[in-house]
């Protein structure tokens, strides 16, 4: 936990860009920033790029993104010049799950759905964020209950290093602005009803008054809604149930 307070002493809750160059200075190399593309993702990767802070971002391509992220992508590489990190799931992992249970098991149980996102999702983000020290990411507390307790810095046990939420207070309200203001580049999605976007066929739009994470996994219950990106239990590949399933 001295990494958590050491990480703590760096940031400013009021000066994200502050903070983020902060850390970056004191773990050269050690930083990352994962996007998914999403309005609050594009703002991380908008401060990072046009500060030019020396922070790597990368993507998780599961092979099943909507076409629109794929969009989302290119424009972001081309507007900012850069080129931001694709991974990609272990195919062997992929060919047998899909041979033994076809493209869309994940309907059919938890487990399966768990199965699934663990090796399109889990596994390829143990290999990105292994011996670094700090793991950003663009969760926002307005998205879930869940997310409503989470602090802006935390311990993550199983990778062994601090995330750092730093928009974790924003507000819808406030993120649009921004996006507006600075025109950044954005998931064409989000202007169709869909706040939070996965993977296509486990993302539908919300409808007016539903919460902003119903259109994930909408068969499954909301207690279960998590892909295990987020979940400390899931994220060791030794430790995971689906990896013993498997
Ligand atoms: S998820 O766990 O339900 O999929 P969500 O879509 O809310 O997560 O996104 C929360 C944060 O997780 C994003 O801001 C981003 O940092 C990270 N994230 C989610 N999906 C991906 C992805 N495909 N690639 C990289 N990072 C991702
Ligand atoms: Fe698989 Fe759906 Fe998880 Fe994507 S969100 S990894 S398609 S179960």
């Amino acid at each position: 936990m001295a990494l958590l307070n050491e990480v703590n002493s760096l940031i400013d809750r009021q000066e994200i860009v502050k903070s983020l160059q902060a850390i970056a200075e004191k773990y050269p190399n050690e930083v990352v920033f994962s996007t998914s593309f999403s309005y609050e993702d594009q703002i991380i990767s908008h401060l990072i790029l046009t500060n030019e802070i020396p922070i790597e971002i990368f993507t998780l391509d599961t092979g099943r993104l909507f076409k629109e992220t794929h969009q989302v992508l290119n424009t972001t590489n081309k507007r900012y010049k850069t080129k931001v990190k694709v991974y990609f799931p272990n195919y062997e992992a992929v060919e047998k799950l899909v041979n033994e249970k076809g493209n869309y098991s994940f309907y059919q149980s938890l487990e399966n759905r768990k199965e699934c996102c663990f090796i399109r999702k889990v596994q390829p983000l143990n290999r990105a964020v292994k011996d670094k020290k700090v793991w950003i990411t663009g969760i926002r507390a307005e998205h879930s209950a869940n997310r409503q307790e989470m602090t802006q810095t935390e311990w993550d046990e199983g990778h062994h290093l601090v995330k750092y939420h730093p928009l974790l207070d924003w507000t819808t309200e406030q993120v649009e602005t921004f996006v507006k203001e600075n025109h950044v580049p954005y998931n064409v999605l989000h202007d169709q009803g869909f706040p939070s976007i996965g993977c296509e066929p486990c993302t539908r739009a919300i409808k007016s008054g539903e919460d902003m994470r119903a259109g994930r996994w909408w068969w499954e219950n909301p207690e279960g809604k998590e892909c295990g990106l987020h979940e400390v239990n899931e994220v060791s590949d030794e430790r995971s149930e689906v990896s013993e399933v498997r």
